[in-house]
Protein backbone atom coordinates (compact mmCIF):
# COMPACT_ATOMS: atom_id res chain seq x y z
CA UNK A 1 0.00 0.00 0.00
CA UNK A 2 0.88 3.26 -1.16
CA UNK A 3 1.01 4.54 2.71
CA UNK A 4 3.06 2.41 4.37
CA UNK A 5 6.17 3.36 1.69
CA UNK A 6 8.95 4.56 2.88
CA UNK A 7 9.93 6.76 0.06
CA UNK A 8 13.06 8.14 1.91
CA UNK A 9 14.18 4.46 2.59
CA UNK A 10 14.51 3.88 -1.64
CA UNK A 11 15.85 7.38 -2.30
CA UNK A 12 19.48 6.04 -0.39
CA UNK A 13 19.87 3.92 -3.46
CA UNK A 14 20.67 7.20 -5.11
CA UNK A 15 21.31 9.92 -1.71
CA UNK A 16 23.52 8.66 0.94
CA UNK A 17 21.01 8.97 3.92
CA UNK A 18 24.03 11.91 5.99
CA UNK A 19 22.99 13.87 2.53
CA UNK A 20 19.35 13.55 3.78
CA UNK A 21 20.26 14.12 7.40
CA UNK A 22 22.77 17.57 6.44
CA UNK A 23 19.44 18.88 4.85
CA UNK A 24 16.95 18.37 7.72
CA UNK A 25 19.44 20.05 9.78
CA UNK A 26 20.36 22.95 7.27
CA UNK A 27 16.27 23.65 7.28
CA UNK A 28 16.19 23.69 11.07
CA UNK A 29 19.25 26.31 10.96
CA UNK A 30 17.14 28.40 8.45
CA UNK A 31 14.31 28.77 10.80
CA UNK A 32 16.72 29.21 13.75
CA UNK A 33 18.77 31.89 11.52
CA UNK A 34 15.92 33.36 10.21
CA UNK A 35 13.61 33.60 12.66
CA UNK A 36 16.27 35.59 14.91
CA UNK A 37 17.29 37.96 12.01
CA UNK A 38 13.46 38.87 11.67
CA UNK A 39 13.25 39.32 15.09
CA UNK A 40 16.51 41.73 15.19
CA UNK A 41 14.35 43.33 12.08
CA UNK A 42 11.10 43.92 13.72
CA UNK A 43 12.11 44.44 16.82
CA UNK A 44 9.03 42.90 18.01
CA UNK A 45 10.04 41.04 20.75
CA UNK A 46 11.76 43.70 22.53
CA UNK A 47 8.45 45.70 22.29
CA UNK A 48 6.72 42.68 23.89
CA UNK A 49 9.28 42.33 27.12
CA UNK A 50 8.61 46.44 26.69
CA UNK A 51 5.41 45.84 26.70
CA UNK A 52 4.74 43.36 29.45
CA UNK A 53 6.53 45.02 32.05
CA UNK A 54 4.95 48.31 31.18
CA UNK A 55 1.92 46.17 31.53
CA UNK A 56 2.89 44.38 35.12
CA UNK A 57 3.00 47.89 36.54
CA UNK A 58 -0.75 48.07 36.34
CA UNK A 59 -1.23 44.46 37.84
CA UNK A 60 -3.95 44.29 40.45
CA UNK A 61 -2.38 41.32 42.28
CA UNK A 62 1.00 39.18 42.05
CA UNK A 63 0.76 35.74 40.24
CA UNK A 64 1.85 32.98 42.48
CA UNK A 65 3.97 30.57 40.30
CA UNK A 66 2.03 27.32 40.45
CA UNK A 67 -0.73 29.93 39.49
CA UNK A 68 1.57 31.02 36.24
CA UNK A 69 1.86 28.02 35.44
CA UNK A 70 -1.71 26.87 35.71
CA UNK A 71 -2.34 29.49 33.15
CA UNK A 72 0.46 28.76 30.68
CA UNK A 73 -0.84 24.90 30.85
CA UNK A 74 -4.11 26.04 30.44
CA UNK A 75 -2.83 28.40 27.37
CA UNK A 76 -0.80 25.79 25.63
CA UNK A 77 -3.97 23.33 25.79
CA UNK A 78 -6.58 25.73 24.64
CA UNK A 79 -5.66 28.79 22.94
CA UNK A 80 -2.58 27.03 21.14
CA UNK A 81 -3.35 23.42 20.81
CA UNK A 82 -7.04 24.60 19.38
CA UNK A 83 -6.11 27.73 17.56
CA UNK A 84 -8.74 29.05 19.70
CA UNK A 85 -7.96 33.06 18.76
CA UNK A 86 -10.16 32.03 15.24
CA UNK A 87 -13.55 31.34 17.00
CA UNK A 88 -15.88 28.84 15.74
CA UNK A 89 -16.27 27.35 12.56
CA UNK A 90 -14.28 26.88 8.96
CA UNK A 91 -11.82 28.99 9.53
CA UNK A 92 -10.35 26.87 12.86
CA UNK A 93 -11.06 23.55 11.58
CA UNK A 94 -9.30 24.33 8.45
CA UNK A 95 -6.12 25.66 10.42
CA UNK A 96 -6.16 22.83 13.31
CA UNK A 97 -6.08 20.28 10.36
CA UNK A 98 -2.84 21.77 8.39
CA UNK A 99 -1.52 22.75 11.33
CA UNK A 100 -1.37 18.91 12.97
CA UNK A 101 -0.99 17.68 9.54
CA UNK A 102 2.30 19.60 9.35
CA UNK A 103 3.38 18.68 12.11
CA UNK A 104 2.32 14.79 11.54
CA UNK A 105 4.32 15.98 8.12
CA UNK A 106 7.47 16.95 9.54
CA UNK A 107 8.09 14.95 12.76
CA UNK A 108 7.31 11.67 10.55
CA UNK A 109 9.84 13.10 7.95
CA UNK A 110 12.66 13.63 11.00
CA UNK A 111 12.41 10.04 12.17
CA UNK A 112 12.15 8.38 8.73
CA UNK A 113 15.34 10.33 7.94
CA UNK A 114 17.47 9.43 10.87
CA UNK A 115 16.22 6.31 11.95
CA UNK A 116 15.08 4.24 8.61
CA UNK A 117 17.78 4.90 5.93
CA UNK A 118 19.90 2.20 7.24
CA UNK A 119 17.89 -0.51 5.59
CA UNK A 120 15.82 -1.77 8.50
CA UNK A 121 12.07 -0.98 7.26
CA UNK A 122 10.00 1.57 8.98
CA UNK A 123 7.08 0.43 10.95
CA UNK A 124 3.77 1.35 8.89
CA UNK A 125 2.16 3.64 11.54
CA UNK A 126 5.13 5.73 10.89
CA UNK A 127 4.69 5.74 7.18
CA UNK A 128 1.05 6.32 7.38
CA UNK A 129 1.69 9.26 9.53
CA UNK A 130 3.79 11.33 7.26
CA UNK A 131 1.55 10.61 4.46
CA UNK A 132 -1.73 11.44 6.08
CA UNK A 133 0.38 14.27 7.96
CA UNK A 134 0.61 15.81 3.79
CA UNK A 135 -2.83 14.86 3.70
CA UNK A 136 -4.38 17.24 6.13
CA UNK A 137 -1.99 19.63 5.45
CA UNK A 138 -3.64 19.72 1.66
CA UNK A 139 -7.06 19.40 3.09
CA UNK A 140 -6.49 22.73 5.75
CA UNK A 141 -4.54 24.67 3.42
CA UNK A 142 -6.00 24.02 0.27
CA UNK A 143 -9.59 24.65 1.97
CA UNK A 144 -8.05 27.78 3.42
CA UNK A 145 -6.21 29.12 0.36
CA UNK A 146 -9.54 28.82 -2.49
CA UNK A 147 -12.62 29.46 0.29
CA UNK A 148 -11.26 31.40 3.42
CA UNK A 149 -8.24 33.68 2.55
CA UNK A 150 -9.46 36.78 4.07
CA UNK A 151 -8.42 38.53 0.49
CA UNK A 152 -11.18 35.84 -1.27
CA UNK A 153 -13.95 35.71 0.96
CA UNK A 154 -14.24 39.19 1.97
CA UNK A 155 -12.18 41.15 -0.76
CA UNK A 156 -13.46 39.53 -3.63
CA UNK A 157 -10.09 38.60 -4.97
CA UNK A 158 -10.01 36.06 -7.37
CA UNK A 159 -7.85 32.83 -6.00
CA UNK A 160 -5.38 33.18 -8.11
CA UNK A 161 -4.30 36.73 -7.16
CA UNK A 162 -0.90 35.86 -5.05
CA UNK A 163 0.94 38.56 -2.94
CA UNK A 164 4.27 37.94 -0.66
CA UNK A 165 1.60 37.29 1.93
CA UNK A 166 0.84 33.79 0.31
CA UNK A 167 4.46 32.66 0.20
CA UNK A 168 4.19 30.15 3.57
CA UNK A 169 0.99 28.52 2.83
CA UNK A 170 1.73 27.92 -0.70
CA UNK A 171 5.01 26.70 -0.13
CA UNK A 172 3.86 23.99 2.61
CA UNK A 173 1.34 23.23 0.02
CA UNK A 174 3.77 22.19 -2.66
CA UNK A 175 6.01 20.61 0.33
CA UNK A 176 2.99 18.32 0.86
CA UNK A 177 1.41 18.03 -2.72
CA UNK A 178 5.01 17.11 -3.84
CA UNK A 179 5.38 14.57 -1.05
CA UNK A 180 2.56 12.84 -1.97
CA UNK A 181 2.80 12.55 -5.46
CA UNK A 182 6.77 11.79 -4.99
CA UNK A 183 5.78 8.97 -3.04
CA UNK A 184 3.36 7.80 -5.22
CA UNK A 185 5.24 7.84 -8.56
CA UNK A 186 8.70 5.76 -6.78
CA UNK A 187 5.66 3.63 -5.13
CA UNK A 188 4.01 3.09 -8.68
CA UNK A 189 7.50 2.23 -10.50
CA UNK A 190 7.04 5.51 -12.28
CA UNK A 191 11.01 5.89 -11.62
CA UNK A 192 11.69 9.42 -13.96
CA UNK A 193 8.38 11.13 -13.12
CA UNK A 194 9.15 10.49 -9.42
CA UNK A 195 12.63 12.03 -9.78
CA UNK A 196 10.61 15.14 -11.06
CA UNK A 197 8.74 15.32 -8.14
CA UNK A 198 11.41 14.51 -5.83
CA UNK A 199 12.95 17.55 -7.32
CA UNK A 200 9.80 19.91 -7.16
CA UNK A 201 10.10 18.58 -3.18
CA UNK A 202 13.25 19.33 -2.88
CA UNK A 203 12.73 22.75 -4.24
CA UNK A 204 9.76 23.72 -2.33
CA UNK A 205 11.41 22.77 0.83
CA UNK A 206 13.73 25.12 0.14
CA UNK A 207 11.63 27.59 -0.49
CA UNK A 208 9.62 27.32 2.50
CA UNK A 209 12.43 27.10 4.83
CA UNK A 210 14.32 29.29 2.85
CA UNK A 211 11.44 31.78 2.67
CA UNK A 212 11.18 32.07 6.64
CA UNK A 213 12.54 35.77 6.55
CA UNK A 214 9.93 36.90 4.29
CA UNK A 215 6.74 34.70 4.72
CA UNK A 216 4.31 34.08 8.20
CA UNK A 217 6.39 31.44 8.91
CA UNK A 218 7.26 32.79 12.42
CA UNK A 219 3.86 32.73 13.42
CA UNK A 220 3.77 29.75 14.77
CA UNK A 221 6.47 30.63 17.67
CA UNK A 222 4.94 34.21 17.94
CA UNK A 223 1.41 33.14 18.66
CA UNK A 224 1.85 30.74 20.98
CA UNK A 225 4.18 34.01 23.09
CA UNK A 226 1.66 36.48 22.62
CA UNK A 227 -0.99 34.10 23.47
CA UNK A 228 0.66 33.24 26.79
CA UNK A 229 1.14 36.96 27.71
CA UNK A 230 -2.43 37.43 27.22
CA UNK A 231 -3.58 35.42 29.30
CA UNK A 232 -1.44 36.21 31.93
CA UNK A 233 -2.10 40.26 32.01
CA UNK A 234 -5.68 38.88 31.76
CA UNK A 235 -5.02 37.11 35.30
CA UNK A 236 -3.24 39.63 37.07
CA UNK A 237 -5.85 42.01 36.27
CA UNK A 238 -3.60 44.36 34.49
CA UNK A 239 -5.06 43.29 30.85
CA UNK A 240 -2.39 45.32 28.58
CA UNK A 241 -3.50 48.47 30.16
CA UNK A 242 -7.03 48.28 28.49
CA UNK A 243 -10.38 48.92 29.85
CA UNK A 244 -12.20 46.12 31.62
CA UNK A 245 -15.26 44.82 29.17
CA UNK A 246 -18.57 47.00 29.88
CA UNK A 247 -21.10 45.60 32.20
CA UNK A 248 -23.83 46.36 29.89
CA UNK A 249 -25.49 43.82 27.69
CA UNK A 250 -24.07 43.69 24.27
CA UNK A 251 -27.20 45.21 22.70
CA UNK A 252 -26.15 46.57 19.04
CA UNK A 253 -29.69 46.09 17.20
CA UNK A 254 -31.17 44.41 14.23
CA UNK A 255 -28.80 45.74 12.09
CA UNK A 256 -25.72 43.70 13.00
CA UNK A 257 -27.90 40.47 12.16
CA UNK A 258 -28.61 41.77 8.25
CA UNK A 259 -25.19 40.68 6.91
CA UNK A 260 -21.99 38.62 7.95
CA UNK A 261 -19.43 41.25 8.91
CA UNK A 262 -16.62 40.25 6.52
CA UNK A 263 -15.77 44.19 5.24
CA UNK A 264 -12.40 43.52 6.97
C1 LIG B 1 2.95 23.86 12.86
C2 LIG B 1 2.34 24.94 13.24
C3 LIG B 1 1.51 25.83 12.37
C4 LIG B 1 1.28 25.79 11.02
C5 LIG B 1 1.85 24.81 10.00
C6 LIG B 1 0.40 26.88 10.69
C7 LIG B 1 -0.07 27.17 9.43
C8 LIG B 1 -0.79 28.30 9.09
C9 LIG B 1 -1.12 28.71 7.75
C10 LIG B 1 -0.74 27.96 6.48
C11 LIG B 1 -1.81 29.87 7.83
C12 LIG B 1 -2.34 30.71 6.68
C13 LIG B 1 -1.37 31.84 6.49
C14 LIG B 1 -1.84 32.89 5.57
O1 LIG B 1 -2.51 33.85 6.04
O2 LIG B 1 -1.53 32.82 4.38
C15 LIG B 1 -1.96 30.19 9.22
C16 LIG B 1 -2.64 31.29 9.71
C17 LIG B 1 -2.89 31.53 11.03
N1 LIG B 1 -2.31 30.84 12.10
FE1 LIG B 1 -1.12 29.21 11.98
N2 LIG B 1 0.09 27.57 11.85
C18 LIG B 1 0.75 26.96 12.89
C19 LIG B 1 0.71 27.33 14.22
C20 LIG B 1 -0.13 28.32 14.72
C21 LIG B 1 -0.32 28.58 16.13
C22 LIG B 1 0.39 27.84 17.26
C23 LIG B 1 -1.24 29.61 16.22
C24 LIG B 1 -1.84 30.30 17.40
C25 LIG B 1 -1.75 29.92 18.63
C26 LIG B 1 -1.61 29.98 14.87
C27 LIG B 1 -2.51 30.97 14.54
C28 LIG B 1 -2.84 31.38 13.26
C29 LIG B 1 -3.78 32.43 12.92
C30 LIG B 1 -4.59 33.26 13.91
C31 LIG B 1 -3.80 32.53 11.53
C32 LIG B 1 -4.66 33.47 10.67
C33 LIG B 1 -5.78 32.59 10.13
C34 LIG B 1 -6.71 33.21 9.13
O3 LIG B 1 -6.39 34.24 8.52
O4 LIG B 1 -7.75 32.56 8.91
N3 LIG B 1 -0.92 29.17 13.98
N4 LIG B 1 -1.32 29.23 9.96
Amino acid sequence: MMLTNNPFAELTLVLPAAVMQFFVVSMILLVIISTGLDMLHKKNVIYFFRNAKKAKKSAKKELSNGKKAAVILKTVAHDIATTSELGMGKRRIAHVLGMYGTLMFWIASVVLIFKYTDGSSAPDYLTTVWHSGAILTCIGGYWFWFFLRVDVSAEAHPWYRIITADLFVLALLACATFGLIWSFTQYSGMTSLSYLFLILYIVSNLVLFGGVYWSKFAHMFYKPGAAIQKNLAEADGSRDNLPPPADAPEQFGLGIKREQPKHY
